[in-house]
């Protein structure tokens, strides 16, 4: 039977330090979020986000937008607010509307207030085994929750289900400066089975149930980096959780699992990102 990755209760420990920290600033960090559009999970991450942000005294502004808003009137918003001293961190929340370019969009954010990690520099940065100026918030929690439960990467078998540029992507080339054996499994992977069967650390980040049990090698660590409503409105992973758990010796809940874990991250690089600039 595995052991519980607590994110919600390492999310706890890491902010009540950051608070300790934030309250010794004389001036606050300020973090501004633009939502475009009325995605239902997106809005409810962005009020969590701003919650949190205020709880640790760092001053946050959402900006919505309606969906009709054109590239151009977004691209411009951005540049006002990177040229504002008073902003020291910009996150877009994805995803956007289709009608506007997600490249154009983070190529637009100046690095020095790039929160998420995402723009170009940062990316680019990250892919040549270069320290970016902040780590992207999922894959960095996902580290911090490892970290705390002592799980090794080195010399371990990592897969990861999943290449997006949120999650996948950046995780691999963390975990490979960590020195693991990576693997990145995607839609086009033939045999999935066999390949997560080798996994010493299996990450899913998919979005659908996926993996159970039975594709897992014995005594493995599980970290389900997937939400969703099922058919019955029930908050799930991508990882049969009861199948896992007999099989896994650490697996993540969800929730209460990575979904923490990036929100603590967020607020870790607002703060790192004030440190640098200020
Ligand atoms: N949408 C889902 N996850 C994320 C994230 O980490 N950052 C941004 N900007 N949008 C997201």
């Amino acid at each position: 039977m595995a052991q519980i990755l607590d994110g919600k209760s390492l999310k706890e420990k890491i902010l009540k330090e950051l608070k300790q920290k934030v309250d010794c600033f004389e001036v606050k960090p300020t973090l501004v979020v633009i939502l475009v559009g009325d995605n239902p999970a997106s809005k409810i991450y962005v009020n969590n986000k701003k919650k949190t942000a205020e709880q640790l005294g760092i001053n946050s502004q959402v900006i919505n937008y309606p969906s009709e808003i054109t590239e151009a009137e977004l691209l411009t918003k951005i540049n006002e607010l990177n040229n504002d001293p008073s902003v020291t961190a910009i996150l877009v929340q994805l995803p956007l509307p289709e009608h506007i370019s997600k490249e154009n969009v983070m190529n637009a954010i100046a690095p020095q207030k790039d929160v998420d990690g995402f723009t170009p520099y940062n990316f680019g940065k990250l892919f040549s085994g270069e320290e970016p100026t902040v780590y992207p918030c999922t894959p960095k929690g996902i580290l911090l929750l490892l970290d705390e439960y002592n799980i090794e990467l080195k010399g371990k078998h990592v897969v990861i289900v999943g290449r997006s540029n949120i999650v996948g992507r950046p995780l691999s080339q963390m975990m490979l400066n960590k020195n693991a054996t990576v693997t990145v499994c995607h839609s086009y992977t033939e045999n999935l089975e066999q390949i997560t069967k080798t996994a010493d650390i299996l990450v899913s980040a998919v979005g659908k149930n996926i993996i159970e049990g039975k594709m897992l090698k014995t005594g493995c660590v599980v970290v389900d980096v997937g939400i969703f409503k099922d058919e019955n409105g029930k908050t799930r992973g991508d990882v049969d959780f009861e199948s896992a758990f007999q099989i896994a010796s650490y697996i993540s809940p969800v929730p209460g699992g990575v979904g923490p874990m990036t929100i603590t991250s967020l607020m870790l690089n607002t703060v790192e990102l004030f440190e640098h600039q200020v």
